[in-house]
């Protein structure tokens, strides 16, 4: 287990060092050889804001569209389809979508294999949600620009993206990954096209002066 990790904080360090923020992915989830336990971030279940969140809209899908950016093993996007969303998850990890699909050999959810800096064009301005859900924070601080404009790109006139991570006091260190945004980074996704709707800071000392967050942002269109 010691060498499992070992090796895995190798693979991060190797593609960091040479500016390469995302590549490490793919070869961390081969690394993994179909162990979850070896994937920090995956929880066995859709995360907890994002299940917060659609109990408190009683949000059923009713068959909109939902595009679940950087679908890890795919909790969430499962969870989406059972509310009755049509959902498209992507990675840039091809052993993580063929792990989803394992998982989920009956699933109504379109897994796909594609990068969030370069998607196919049909699917810019086009969801009716879109779920970043510790994508932005995932990459690296000199990213958080482009990722977040990435990440609002998907947005239909009227959609919402829901924005789950942690965050950081200004100020405060932090040596990813992942970096946790900062409420400056946080605006981003206001200059990117989108206006907030919502905004929930949840406090935990032993992670303070980090918080979790989940925000709601929606882009401005006729007819919602
Ligand atoms: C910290 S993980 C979070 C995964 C999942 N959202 C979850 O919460 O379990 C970040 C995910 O983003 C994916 N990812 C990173 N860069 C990406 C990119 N450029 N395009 C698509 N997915 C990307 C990674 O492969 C990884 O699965």
């Amino acid at each position: 287990m010691a060498d499992e990790r070992r090796t895995a904080r190798e693979i991060v360090h190797e593609h960091l060092e040479r500016g390469d923020g995302v590549g490490w992915f793919e070869p961390f989830y081969a690394a993994a050889d179909g162990n979850a336990a070896a994937i920090p971030w995956a929880v066995a279940g859709p995360r907890r804001e994002l299940v917060k969140w659609a109990h408190e809209q009683s949000a059923g899908g009713g068959g909109q569209s939902a595009l679940v950016i950087g679908c890890g093993l795919g909790d969430d996007a499962e969870f989406l389809a059972e509310l009755g969303y049509r959902v498209i998850a992507f990675d840039v990890s091809q052993t993580a979508i063929d792990w989803c699909k394992r998982r989920f050999p009956d699933s109504p959810v379109d897994y796909q294999v594609a990068d969030m800096f370069a998607p196919p064009v049909e699917w810019l301005v086009a969801f009716d949600l879109t779920v970043e859900d510790y994508i932005v924070q995932a990459l690296p601080p000199e990213m958080r620009m482009d990722a977040v404009t990435a990440s609002a790109a998907f947005v239909a006139p009227g959609g919402l993206l829901l924005a789950i991570g942690r965050g950081i006091e200004d100020g405060a260190e932090r040596s990813g990954p992942p970096w946790p945004l900062t409420m400056a980074e946080l605006a981003l996704f206001e200059q990117a096209g989108l206006e907030r709707q919502s905004f929930h800071r949840d406090f935990d000392s032993a992670i303070a002066p980090q918080f979790r967050y989940r925000a709601v942002y929606r882009r401005d269109g006729a007819g919602q």
